[in-house]
């Protein structure tokens, strides 16, 4: 089986005997989340499913099927947090930055409320639409009630409306949980409507209609992925943790969150990995980050994720990374084969600037100073591990994603906290409505 490598030996700086007490507390989790596979949509554990989902793939492949006979040239993505990471890191991880440049529809994200940045979407959106061109809005909000969301959905509708009076609703897809009030309004207004699994929380549900619907009508293989993602639910479950790239990863996070290394810095060399980066922080930041334990006690704990992006960063921060208070553990991420193969010309004269480096391939240098951080890193007893992904396609990133949220479930358990729940984001929604209600 194709599978990314992890590398936990060369510096990770925790023994096999002390890694022996997790691999037994965390034989139970592995067991749990094995059989949850056979529950459905039943537990919390509700998104390992997904991937196997063989009907949700064809609702996803028929629906984009459908809207597409409106021949749209952008799909405008309307969703915050959970409802637009996941989205914006497969397709950055495989189309790279540029990726409006490699698809023959222009996707643009909608998620905070930055009136400046609204209104420059709407002005593409307004253009397409003057200029006879469709385009198809996809609201996207589990809840269906996040003040964002909604208002900037609002906005967008109002301009479809003003384009498409008579048949606006049969360009847009809303994706929202069965029931809720988005959903009501969508059955309502006969909009295209996408359920999400009641138990599939917003940051594990990249592999539902979340992601799936977004990624497919951007023609990214969606049963490429989500088989990469079966890949990687194996890999995760397995009995062993030296096999096991979930588990052991959770507890190497804890055994050092533990030691005092609260910062869990993930580091990506690879520019086009940047938005996979925001999407584990997410992930993680909302999982761990907890007031309460299991127990109802105060605990405050959490483990602070970081991205720093290679080598861009290492300009930054790697100062303080080496220099400052031991108080942080790093995974590297980084790409195997990259698709493109760019050769410095043979300037001898620049060799006075920069030696070694005439005729070189552009990768032959990243892995240079990849290799000199990790030595640094050795060498300053900064204790890291390292994940190397084959290359950036649909079954590799998939892969890693499942491997992460099912990571964040193991780490959950040893903190002994709910990574499903997130009561301190509620808190702040209800305060900015409360707010609202007086102006
Ligand atoms: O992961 C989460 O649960 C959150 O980040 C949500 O995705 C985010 O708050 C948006 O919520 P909703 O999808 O309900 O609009």
């Amino acid at each position: 089986m194709k599978s990314i490598h992890f590398d936990y030996e060369q510096s990770c700086l925790v023994t096999n005997e002390a890694l022996q007490p997790l691999q037994a507390k965390l034989q139970h989790e592995i067991e749990r989340i094995y059989e949850a596979r056979t529950y459905d949509y039943d537990t919390h554990y509700a998104s390992i499913n997904l991937p196997f989902d063989e009907e949700l793939i064809k609702t996803i492949q028929a629906t984009v099927k459908e809207t597409k006979k409106h021949q749209p040239t952008t799909l405008v993505v309307i969703g915050i947090g959970g409802s637009n990471l996941g989205t914006m890191a497969v397709l950055e991880a495989i189309r790279g930055k540029f990726y409006n440049n490699h698809c023959e529809v222009d996707v643009y994200f909608v998620d905070t409320v930055d009136t400046d940045n609204i209104d420059d979407i709407t002005q593409f959106v307004e253009r397409e639409l003057e200029t006879g061109n469709n385009i198809i809005i996809n609201v996207i909000s589990k809840s269906g009630t996040t003040t964002e969301t909604i208002a900037n959905f609002e906005i967008f509708l109002e301009i479809l409306k003003s384009h498409r009076p008579y048949n606006y609703n049969d360009f847009i897809v809303a994706t929202t949980d069965l029931d809720s009030a988005l959903w009501q309004l969508a059955e309502q207004q006969e909009f295209v409507r996408l359920a999400i699994p009641k138990h599939v929380g917003g940051r594990y549900s990249v592999f539902s209609a979340v992601g799936l619907f977004p990624l497919c009508f951007l023609d990214i293989d969606i049963e490429t992925l989500c088989a990469g993602a079966q890949s990687g639910f194996l890999l995760s479950t397995h009995k062993t943790l030296s096999n096991n790239p979930a588990a052991m990863s959770a507890a190497l996070i804890d055994t050092h969150y533990k030691r005092g290394n609260i910062i869990h810095d993930t580091f990506l060399f690879s520019v086009a990995l940047n938005n996979l980066g925001a999407w584990y922080r997410q992930l993680s930041a909302e999982s761990v980050g907890k007031a309460y334990n299991i127990n109802k006690e105060l605990i405050n704990t959490g483990v602070l994720p970081t991205i720093s992006i290679g080598s861009t960063d290492l300009h930054s921060v790697a100062q303080l990374y080496l220099a400052g208070p031991y108080n942080r553990f790093t995974t590297f991420v980084f790409i195997g084969n990259s698709t493109t193969d760019l050769y410095l010309p043979e300037f001898a004269d620049f060799d006075a600037l920069v030696p070694h480096i005439q005729g070189k391939p552009l990768t032959t240098i990243m892995d240079a100073i990849l290799e000199g951080t990790k030595r640094a890193y050795h060498n300053g007893e900064r204790p890291f591990v390292s994940c190397i992904i084959p290359e950036k396609s649909a079954y590799y990133i998939g892969q890693f994603m499942q491997i992460k949220m099912i990571e964040i479930m193991y780490l959950g358990y040893l903190l002994n906290v709910n990574p499903f729940d997130q009561p301190q984001v509620e808190d702040y929604k209800k305060e900015t409505k409360m707010i609202l209600s007086r102006e």
